[in-house]
């Protein structure tokens, strides 16, 4: 049984789909969830669940190590970032090479990068009169949204979508989509 960590920091609406994803499983077990917000809607999710969760600041992620030391004692072999907006920091990544993927709600390279996040990010495909938009998962390393693609769906963008409408579409393709790709790459990379 290979075990996953999420962290997440937003609604926790993706949390939500691939704990419920993995639930008896066998396969995969969801054994850590982390935030750095003490009131994200994950925590709860995790609670009902029964899954362990940790909340911590920048000085646990930047300088102590505190979150790394957490992974390690939960044997974590895997770790998926759903709304988590903070740069991994280089020990975490050298930790978990090829083992850490995050969610972009764009497809990148279009649209990332620092600040490109939520609304900010569907604003910005409207302005541009996109005619398609959609999501890529991504390995994690040091620049934001710059890891190695590991996956990339498409749907459209109607001239009258309005930002919210895009971004129910892409939610859409993220909970259908998210959870089966983390089966795909657990079972490939986790050590
Ligand atoms: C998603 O749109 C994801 O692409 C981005 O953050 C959002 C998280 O949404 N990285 P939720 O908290 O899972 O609802």
């Amino acid at each position: 049984m290979k075990k996953l960590a999420i962290f997440a920091s937003g609604t926790g609406s993706n949390a939500r789909r691939i704990i419920e994803y993995f639930s008896g499983s066998g396969m995969v077990e969801v054994a850590l969830v982390l935030s750095n917000k003490k009131d994200a809607g994950v925590l709860e999710i995790a609670r009902s669940h029964g899954i362990p969760a940790m909340v911590f600041d920048r000085k646990m992620f930047y300088e102590t190590g505190e979150v790394l030391d957490a992974l390690r004692v939960h044997h974590i072999d895997f770790i998926v970032l759903a709304g988590f907006l903070w740069l991994a920091p280089p020990p975490l990544i050298a930790a978990f090479p090829q083992r850490m993927v995050n969610i972009h709600p764009a497809l990148l390279p279009k649209y990332g990068g620092k600040g490109m996040y939520g609304m900010h990010v569907h604003e910005a495909v409207k302005a541009a009169g996109e005619t398609e938009t959609g999501i890529t998962i991504h390995y994690v390393n040091e620049h934001y949204d710059k890891g190695d693609f590991v996956f990339q769906m498409r749907c459209a963008v109607l001239p009258e979508d309005t930002p919210a409408d895009i971004a129910r579409k892409v939610q859409q393709l993220e909970h259908q989509y998210f959870p089966e790709i983390i089966a795909k790459l657990v079972s490939e990379n986790a050590a």
